[in-house]
């Protein structure tokens, strides 16, 4: 780990602490120290230097530790999950585990988590704001055959495995927004992201995304450009790595009983939590067009039914987003 991600690991309890003591604890002199805090504020970090006191960061956070995250699985998916990285700094989680081969057999599967991303990305080129040690950024590679994978239903699959793991932790006020939207009292709280790609006649390499407000930073905040919720707001004392392990477990056992059983398993979940089924809804198809309707709820495949002078059609994720008019 480099001298800058053990300074903030130093600080990560929240608590003052001098310039000295950091410099020895990392072998560096005070003034290095300085040196390396003036750089945090690229990681959406914010530090309170106070003289006489030391430097502290405003909202302390857990660190991210892999052996923390393993321990609520259950044997079957701790096996399952061959690889689970565990990474200070990355562009984006899912793009790191689509250009890194698996050096396992296929059959294992592989995720990993970052504590930063400096070009997290959201739906349809949207960026991601990922500040240091706030949330949950984390991807999870598998494969998944053509016949199972239909128009966006992983997606929506993944939304009721995370709804799962929230609600194992205690967290009410849930809901989902088609296609990828988890919300806590209707405002954002997650989102998912799947990235396919796959060579003809072969099965689909896929990669979920999820990214989870946990603690969001007021400096952050100001650059979320829609209503947005973090966990901390639920009142809930969430274990951040506790959280991360539930995820990953769910979001496996969802993955695999997605590819064996398909969307439909899910259906029932997905309506208990649909926040817009009869609601006037705006589609965004490209910039340009614009489609106003009601929600329907969604068929057998995930596609979103929209009701529009009497008649219904079907829109597939990949192709729109939803606004509740
Ligand atoms: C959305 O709501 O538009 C989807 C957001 C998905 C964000 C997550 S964070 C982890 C993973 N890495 C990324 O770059 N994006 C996803």
């Amino acid at each position: 780990m480099s001298t800058r991600h053990r300074l903030i690991e130093l600080l990560a309890d929240g608590h003052f602490h001098s310039g000295e003591w950091l410099g020895r604890q990392l072998g560096i002199s005070r003034a290095a120290v300085w040196k390396q805090i003036r750089t945090f504020s690229e990681f959406e970090l914010d530090v309170h230097a106070v003289p006489g006191q030391g430097y502290r960061l405003s909202s302390a956070f857990e660190p991210l530790d892999a052996e923390l995250i393993r321990q609520p699985l259950s044997a079957l998916v701790n096996t399952r999950l061959g690889q689970l990285e565990v990474l200070c700094e990355i562009d984006s989680t899912s793009d790191y585990l689509k250009r890194t081969k698996s050096e396992h057999k296929t059959s294992v599967l592989r995720a990993c988590l970052a504590e930063w991303q400096s070009a997290g990305r959201g739906r349809r080129g949207r960026r991601w704001i990922s500040p240091y040690g706030a949330n949950l950024y984390l991807s999870l590679a598998t494969q998944i055959s053509k016949t199972t994978l239909q128009s966006g239903g992983l997606s929506l699959a993944a939304a009721v495995a995370l709804l799962r793991a929230l609600q194992v932790c205690g967290i009410e006020n849930l809901g989902v927004k088609w296609p990828n939207d988890v919300l806590y009292k209707g405002r954002k709280l997650a989102g998912i992201l799947v990235d396919l790609s796959g060579e003809s006649g072969g099965p689909f390499n896929v990669v979920v995304g999820i990214g989870i407000n946990l603690k969001i930073p007021e400096s952050a905040a100001r650059a979320i450009d829609q209503p947005w919720a973090d966990l901390s707001q639920s009142g809930v004392k969430v274990d951040r790595n506790h959280l991360a392990g539930l995820i990953l477990e769910e979001l496996v056992r969802a993955t695999d009983s997605f590819e064996e059983k398909g969307l439909q398993v899910f259906i029932q979940e997905w309506n208990q939590f649909d926040l817009i089924t009869g609601r006037v809804v705006e589609l965004h198809q490209d910039t340009e067009t614009k489609i106003t309707g009601i929600a329907r709820g969604i068929d057998a495949s995930g596609a979103l039914l929209i009701e529009k002078n009497g008649v219904t059609s079907r829109y597939d994720a990949g192709e729109v987003s939803v606004r509740v008019a």
